[in-house]
């Protein structure tokens, strides 16, 4: 059975149950009353009010990484694709210690998210930069390399998909050993595993670094499939080694 004949649609298909779920566990856990709540749900509308695609990541994920990073006590997270900023500020704002770089190729969207960075308070501890990730990145590395920014403790790969595998194998000499690196949409609604779907770069772009990392001895890796407010998809973690 392919997940064609589970879910009709494509793989933004919402199902109320996980939709209930993710609103539960939120008021719960991450009720408005929270110190960043106003600027994360400020950040979602700005950007969409500015024209941002409705890609940005959600609550849960946003608090499951800022919580990895608090439990890893990380000094320099880095992510890719800052879209709005609203996954920095996450991570940011609920870690007073952590200083954050954040890599977007597109100047609006780049703008948009120091609006919103600005606006959380946390713009002081994220580092913006403008340009291409293989770009940057080399740039980034040798002012980790020279010590002028902490080795990276937590990454998270949420750009353009055919890259997915280029940045993870350049970051990975930028982490410290434990260092945990995240990679979005990975599952893509079971996309991952229809070989129908390859010509789709996010398909093509997550197996080719699932099975890299399979390979790769410099770091250990799994997939956790996702359900929730968004849509069925899922993230590969990977360890440092
Ligand atoms: C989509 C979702 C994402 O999380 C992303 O990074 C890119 C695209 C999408 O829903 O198409
Ligand atoms: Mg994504």
């Amino acid at each position: 059975m392919s997940v064609k004949d589970i879910f009709t649609s494509d793989w933004h298909i919402q199902h109320p149950v996980w939709t209930a779920v993710d609103a539960y566990t939120i008021s719960n856990l991450h009720p408005p009353s929270q110190p960043n709540s106003a600027a994360l749900v400020y950040a979602l509308k700005n950007s969409r009010d500015q024209g941002l695609p409705d890609i940005a990541s959600y609550p849960v994920i946003g608090k499951f990484f800022a919580l990895q990073c608090r439990a890893l006590r990380v000094k320099h997270a880095l992510e890719l694709g800052t879209l709005g900023g609203y996954t920095s500020i996450w991570l940011a704002s609920e870690n007073p210690g952590l200083q954050v770089t954040t890599i977007e190729v597109n100047p609006h969207y780049r703008d948009v998210a120091q609006q919103n960075l600005e606006h959380a308070g946390v713009a002081d501890r994220v580092d913006s930069r403008l340009g291409a990730g293989l770009d940057v990145l080399p740039v980034l590395g040798k002012e980790i390399a020279a010590g002028e920014k902490p080795r990276l403790g937590f990454v998270y790969i949420d750009a353009d998909k055919k890259n997915n595998w280029n940045y993870l194998d350049q970051v990975i000499p930028m982490c410290d050993s434990g260092a945990v690196i995240f990679v979005d949409n990975i599952v893509a609604g079971g996309g991952l595993v229809d070989d129908a779907q390859l010509g789709d770069p996010m398909v093509s772009g997550a197996r080719e670094v699932v099975e890299n990392v399979g390979k790769d001895d410099r770091v250990e890796g799994m997939v956790l499939q996702t359900v929730g407010e968004k849509s069925y998809d899922g993230v590969l973690m990977v360890v440092v080694n």
